[in-house]
């Protein structure tokens, strides 16, 4: 998978710019507050559709301005797409991937892959438990848009249901026929994300154990510790589970079983991360799960996602870097950081230098 190019226009601090790049190494330097990050947040915005850092759309346009447009070209190992995106005040947005309406963020998610890793991302071992599952969400949707589709529908179902119980609670009544018609779908849906989220760790945990290790010599281990407990996950437990928690569920006035409540925990030497990890071993921790997504989805793809690195090179310490400068060999990157000379050049190298919204692509 690979990014040709990039044009923005009225995009955060962009009035208008366009970006080529090739389809090795692409560096973006620059001063803090220029630009860079803004770029390849556009990128991921075609990827998933909404940005990595803010769920309001309208925060993208350009202050003053009335609208965004962005356009990308791309390619995959079959063909080529230019998606075109306008971004309206309000949060409307509309999107064409060569020259087809694309209704739906699940038919969106499908054409460009990418793996984004920032500083941020350090949150996925030590945030809250919700950062842990968007996380799944978003890196299971890139490979199975069925899931997306029944991550929706069941939150629709969960905010119908959370909306009864808290009726309940209130009227003192114990019982409502359409808990269990909530229930009966909230169970259908949360079973088959279960076990997506099941299978997706499995894989996930096969290529960071060992990549891990080839950093640290340290054994990671990633265990899904679901909110539903079973043994054999299926339609029938889950629901067994939410209709004898029903008393329950009415007396606190919201759900309290589901995949709402799923974790997903990490283990180095059968130690939690977050609890007992030096930064430092955290911050490996993020980087081993990142390249085993990357490693992921060439395994079901067939082709490597376009890798969008947001100055984390200066994080690393030397050996680090050097592991993961040789694992992005031969695939695309594109790469910010403050001083250009972190970044390990070769000889197919783009550079760019990003000053006050404008890119100059320097020879
Ligand atoms: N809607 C907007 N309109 C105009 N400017 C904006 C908008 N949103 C953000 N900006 C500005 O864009 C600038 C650049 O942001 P960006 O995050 O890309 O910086 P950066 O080059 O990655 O800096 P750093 O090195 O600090 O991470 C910021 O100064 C920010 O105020
Ligand atoms: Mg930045």
């Amino acid at each position: 998978m690979r990014v040709k190019s990039l044009s923005v226009s009225n995009f955060r601090n962009y009035e208008k710019e366009t970006v080529s790049f090739c389809e090795d190494t692409n560096v973006i330097y620059g001063n803090n507050a220029q630009g860079k990050t803004n770029l390849l947040e556009a990128v991921y915005l075609f990827s998933h559709g909404k940005s990595h850092r803010t769920k309001s759309d309208s925060e993208l346009i350009r202050f003053g301005a009335d609208f965004a447009r962005l356009s990308i070209e791309f390619a995959d190992k079959d063909r080529d797409y230019r998606a075109v995106m306008q971004l309206l005040p309000g949060g409307r947005k509309s999107v064409k991937i060569n020259n087809v309406p694309i209704t739906k963020l699940s038919m969106l998610m499908r054409y460009l892959n990418v793996v984004m890793f920032s500083p941020e991302d350090l949150e996925i071992v030590k945030g809250a438990p919700q950062l842990r599952r968007r996380f799944l969400d978003e890196a299971i949707s890139q490979l199975y848009p069925i899931y997306l589709k029944r991550l929706i529908s069941y939150h629709k179902n969960l905010a119908q249901k959370n909306s009864l119980l808290k009726k309940l609670r209130i009227t003192g009544k114990t019982d409502d026929a359409m808990l269990s018609v909530w229930n009966e779908q909230i169970a259908e849906d949360g079973s088959r994300i279960m076990e997506f989220r099941r299978d997706f760790i499995d894989a996930l945990t096969e290529f960071a154990k060992q990549i891990h290790y080839n950093i640290s010599g340290e054994n990671l281990k990633l265990v899904y510790t679901p909110s539903i407990e079973c043994d054999i996950i299926s339609k029938e437990v889950f629901l067994n589970k939410l209709e004898a928690g029903k008393l329950r569920e009415i007396e606190n006035g919201s759900s309290l079983y589901g995949i709402q409540r799923d974790e997903l925990r990490f283990f180095i030497n059968d130690k939690e991360v977050k609890t007992y990890a030096s930064q430092g071993q955290q911050r490996t921790v993020v980087l081993s799960i990142k390249m085993a997504q990357m490693e992921n989805i060439n395994s079901v793809r067939g082709e490597y996602p376009v890798l969008l690195l947001d100055d984390i090179m200066s994080e690393l310490d030397i050996s680090r870097r050097s592991y993961l400068t040789e694992k992005i060999r031969g695939k695309q990157v594109i790469l910010t950081c403050t001083d250009a000379d972190t970044a390990e050049r070769t000889g197919s190298t783009k550079v760019f230098y990003v000053n006050d919204g404008r890119v100059r692509e320097e020879q």
